[in-house]
């Protein structure tokens, strides 16, 4: 099962949410393996400061886009949950990683005007579609502030047709310390980003039942 996590923007929170769907399932003992596909490799340097006690995650940097297709499909077989950190580049990097996804969680912050490269992301999920009719998406909110913040964002996404999920991460300093450390916010002291973490998890691990589909193994 692939758990893409994708949008053209940066700094939205692809990082921070992979890193977190990453730690609640495999705390929950699964095999987890995270692909990041940024140059900048940042969650190959998370992986490189987690704690020996925590729950393991394999994590490999694959800034390839054919190798990316490749290693996934091969990773997929070996683990029951593959989650790919997206990059923020227009590049077929980003089609092929729609591609890939059993599921695909975008990650967009709540305010307009972080909203303007998502005609963008769209044409490539169109583009992605074109060679794959049913990829099941979600919107997820991102440093949420407050409702009306929320309702602007749901309007100007509302022609997308892709639901939101119904977790949100607030915006709290637990998740970028937890991440700085090599950790999610599962296995930090905050408890509401905790919370919010495993809600994260729990309600992916519903949309997969819901949808169907299985975890590998
Ligand atoms: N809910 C949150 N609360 C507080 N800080 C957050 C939250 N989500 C993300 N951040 C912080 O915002 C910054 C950007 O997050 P992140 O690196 O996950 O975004 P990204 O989309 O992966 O960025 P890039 O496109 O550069 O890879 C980081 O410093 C991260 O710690
Ligand atoms: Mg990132």
């Amino acid at each position: 099962m692939i758990i893409s996590v994708t949008n053209l923007k940066g700094g939205v929170g692809k990082t921070i949410v992979s890193q977190n769907i990453a730690v609640c399932l495999a705390m929950q003992d699964y095999s987890v393996c995270l692909i990041d596909t940024d140059t900048n490799q940042n969650s190959v340097s998370w992986a490189g400061m987690r704690d020996e006690d925590l729950s393991p995650i394999v994590t490999v940097g694959i800034t390839d886009p054919k190798a990316l297709t490749k290693e996934a499909k091969k990773l997929n077989e070996k683990f029951d949950f593959i989650v790919i950190d997206g990059t923020p580049s227009l590049s077929q990097m980003t089609t092929r990683i729609i591609l890939l996804a059993d599921l695909l969680i975008i990650p967009i912050l709540a305010a307009a005007n972080d909203l303007r490269a998502m005609p963008q992301f769209m044409d490539r999920l169109d583009e992605a579609k074109g060679f794959r009719d049913e990829i099941p998406a979600y919107f997820f909110l991102n440093q949420f502030q407050s409702y009306a913040h929320q309702n602007t964002v749901a309007e100007v996404l509302y022609d997308f047709e892709i639901p939101f999920l119904k977790t949100k991460f607030r915006n709290r300093v637990a998740f970028g310390e937890a991440s700085a450390m090599g950790s999610g916010a599962a296995e930090w002291s905050d408890s509401k980003a905790k919370s919010e973490a495993n809600m994260l998890a729990h309600e992916i691990l519903s949309k997969i039942k819901e949808l169907k589909l299985v975890p590998n193994g």
